[in-house]
């Protein structure tokens, strides 16, 4: 439970009461005198981003443990680190094993109470992320009762409330990452997508295999066709927009598990294919939170879901398909199959008119290259909406780059006996990636490559644990929120 209250710190009594504190700035007023100023005046404490002390049995007060935060240099402090200092003390709490902590919420410049509250939501209970439900002798204990201290108190619960709402997208898009693909196969993911739907009464429509086939997205079948757990094409329908407005279409490559193929990856490192469902796992875990927040937008959630996998009935190289949309490809590499799939589920969301769409797929390790796994690779084919997703990524802490998608790229992708070819070769391959999925959409589209940001091989950031990062979900509801309160005023 994350909520809020206020008080005078010398008078509440959490088990823990933390207190940010700004780099060369003396504590507050009324912890003047008590053991926090020995801290600040030992040296010991210089208010640096993440640095830390806890004090027992401060003098004159009634909590037992203060625990003093860094914040970093007061003219720098943003939401973003307030998420981090956030995360920070949930986890200190929980790691003493206590039931409840306090935190006295500090304000970024230019920021209200309820976004600070809400920033702090997000931070706590993002930090306290874990998942353990393989582990069988895991640790219960969790941090149950996290609060902010404000002096505006409803502001600061109103934004709290939205931020655990936030966090829900993250959290979900989480697990289902983090799943293996043993668990998180397309029907699994579809079921999901279902509970969501059923939560929040959306409509749901699964396509098996042979709704895919029937449906014409040859991309996606073949590369779907040699696996035992079948493809699923997922839907999601969230209609509280205008009856006659369009809807923005969120699209998420969840292929969930992608050995590569025919053309086969390296064995080492291999298992962290399990991920090559996030952007799937990000769109449905948006869709969460879009229900949560009941947007009043209308917006359709599209995710091929399949495994890549070898066998003797497996698409090979050299093969030509004819895609969704009539255009024909030839395969370079099995291993390109992200595209393929994306292809057909941008030219299927043609029939929904969308005002907007954005992707967000694990589509190329060249993307990581490019920008290691400190942002997405921002691509489209509409300046006004790449700006649009670029707010939302700094508004939500999950950056994204904008990349160019030249014609030159284009070319690259042209094919040799079909209109295109899967691979532009070495160079540039998160822009001809780009480009190849630029040919399949025709209304205002965003491309999010997430290869570098959908997971971490260790811990990044306080409340982004190792393992799958959740990476675009709060990005994609951050976008649908600003486009609502654009058409509504503020939610
Ligand atoms: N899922 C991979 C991309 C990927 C690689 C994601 C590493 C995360 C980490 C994608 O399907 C793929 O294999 N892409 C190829 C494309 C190439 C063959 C044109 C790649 O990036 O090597
Ligand atoms: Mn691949
Ligand atoms: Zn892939």
């Amino acid at each position: 439970m994350i909520g809020a209250t206020s008080g005078a710190l010398t008078g509440v009594s959490p088990p823990i009461l933390a207190v940010g504190l700004h780099k060369g700035e003396s504590v507050p007023q009324e912890l003047e005198g008590t053991a926090a100023t020995n801290v600040l005046s030992n040296g010991d404490f210089s208010g640096k981003e993440g640095e830390t002390a806890l004090i027992y049995t401060p003098d004159g007060m009634a909590t037992p443990r203060l625990l003093l935060v860094g914040l970093g240099e007061r003219a720098s402090f943003t939401l973003e680190k307030l998420r981090r200092a956030s995360a920070t003390i949930a986890k200190r709490a929980r790691k003493l094993k206590l039931d409840e902590a306090a935190f006295v919420l500090p304000i970024p410049e230019g920021a209200g109470v309820r976004e600070a509250a809400e920033a702090a939501a997000e931070g706590g209970a993002l930090g306290l992320y874990r998942f353990d439900r393989y582990k069988t002798n895991a640790e219960s204990r969790d941090l149950e009762t996290f609060t902010l201290i404000s002096d505006d108190k409803i502001a600061a619960a109103t934004g709290a409330e939205t931020g655990v709402k936030l966090a829900a997208a993250t959290l979900l898009a989480r697990d289902l990452a983090n799943e293996p693909s043993n668990a998180a196969t397309p029907e699994y993911l579809a079921e999901r997508a279902c509970e969501i739907a059923e939560r929040y009464s959306m409509e749901a429509t699964i396509l098996d295999r042979a709704g895919i086939e029937a449906g014409g997205m040859v991309g996606l079948a073949t590369v779907g066709r040699s696996a035992r757990n079948e493809p699923r094409f997922i839907v999601l329908e969230h209609r509280k927009g205008a009856a006659d407005a369009a809807p923005v279409v969120l699209v998420g490559k969840a292929v969930t598990f992608d050995s590569g193929g025919i053309s086969i990856k390296p064995s080492a490192g291999m298992d962290d294919m399990k991920y090559d469902m996030s952007g799937g796992a990000a769109v449905l875990g948006a869709m969460e939170a879009v229900g949560a927040l009941d947007l009043p937008l209308n917006v359709v959630a599209l995710v091929p879901a399949t495994e890549n996998l070898p066998g003797g009935d497996a698409f090979k190289p050299g093969d030509v398909l004819t895609l969704h949309s009539g255009k024909t490809v030839e395969i370079v590499t099995t291993d390109a199959e992200g595209r393929l799939i994306l292809a057909d589920t941008l030219s299927y969301a043609r029939r929904y008119e969308p005002e907007a769409a954005i992707d967000c797929a694990t589509l190329t390790g060249a993307c990581h290259v490019a920008l290691g796994d400190h942002a997405s690779g921002l691509m489209g084919n509409d300046d006004a909406l790449i700006a649009e997703v670029r707010a939302a990524s700094e508004a939500s802490g999950e950056r994204a780059w904008p990349l160019p998608l030249f014609e030159e790229y284009t070319e690259q992708t042209k094919g040799d006996t079909a209109d295109l070819k899967n691979s532009g070769g070495r160079y540039g391959g998160a822009l001809t990636a780009g480009a190849f999925l630029k040919e399949f959409a025709d209304y205002p589209w965003a491309h999010l490559d997430i290869a570098g940001t959908a997971y971490n091989g260790k811990a990044k950031n306080p409340y982004t644990p190792k393992g799958a990062s959740g990476v675009p979900a709060r990005l994609l509801v951050e976008f649908l929120r600003a486009r609502a309160e654009d058409r509504e005023g503020a939610i």
